[in-house]
């Protein structure tokens, strides 16, 4: 596979058959050597995925898009480093919403969802020097083909199942990666402010009404109003707006 269509992101591409993980990968290679910023190490299929927090990543072998890309965001200080996560976020949205004519958002912090359902997720790795980033290993896992998802409960879905089509990995993939390197150089020029608004836009639930849950609480009635540059998510409760890290808060239902 050969990516023609971007300036700097995926002209390195790494492509095996298996490996344990990408973002794992990624990580050695990092350590072992100065892989050139953009380098992509794309897999048909791993034996050990990483999501978020310590969960597991799994599917089907070859119906997916499973990769890591490697950037070097010097430019952003760490405190800023969820804008990041920001951009990547809303550029598989805003790809996805290329190809399927249903409603696609980006859920709080980083997964996309097609309606109610995750289609795919992001696990961000940086690795910091001072007060700036060195690396960041983007880690995409992006459900394509997969037409069924082992466990009845998850909310899992895929591109196919959403579209009732199927796609050619390698024609889709580079038009990914060309939309990552588009909100990438947005950011790296200095358009954050544009892209935290853009975020907003494609917020699934922002300014909606929802029942949300606090580890252990009863849920409550509230509605998302913003997510901070630290990339806490703010939920106004009866006029008194809270702000969640990971993990602190889940969605729950509709209202
Ligand atoms: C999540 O839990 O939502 C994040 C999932 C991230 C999965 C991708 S697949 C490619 C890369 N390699 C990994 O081991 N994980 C990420």
């Amino acid at each position: 596979m050969q990516v023609k269509n971007t300036v700097f992101i995926g002209k390195v591409l790494l492509h095996f058959e298996s490996l344990a993980s990408t973002n794992d990968y990624a990580q050695e290679l990092l350590s072992k050597s100065k892989p050139v910023e953009g380098t992509v190490i794309l897999a048909d299929y791993q034996s050990a995925g990483r999501g978020q927090i310590g969960s597991t990543w799994e599917v089907t072998p070859g119906k997916n898009l499973t990769f890591s890309l490697i950037l070097s965001p010097r430019f952003l200080p760490i405190q800023r480093q969820f804008a990041l996560s920001q951009a990547i976020a809303l550029a598989i949205r805003d790809f996805l919403a290329t190809l399927c004519a249903k409603n696609v958002y980006v859920k709080w912090p980083n997964d996309i969802y097609i309606e109610d359902r995750k289609v795919a997720g992001i696990l961000i790795q940086n690795t910091l020097s001072g007060q700036k980033i060195q690396n960041s290993i983007i880690g995409i896992g992006l459900n394509v083909n997969q037409d069924q998802f082992p466990s009845l409960l998850s909310n899992a879905s895929s591109l196919a199942i959403e579209t009732g089509k199927t796609f050619d990995l390698s024609s889709i993939f580079p038009r990914l990666l060309q939309f990552i390197e588009q909100r990438y150089q947005q950011l790296r020029s200095g358009q954050s402010s544009q892209i935290h608004q853009n975020y907003l836009d494609h917020l699934f639930l922002y300014q909606t009404e929802a029942l949300f849950q606090e580890p252990g609480k009863a849920p409550f009635c509230g509605s998302i109003v913003d997510a901070n540059p630290q990339g806490q998510l703010g939920i106004d409760r009866q006029g008194q707006i809270s702000y969640y890290n990971l993990k602190e808060i889940k969605w729950v239902d509709k209202k």
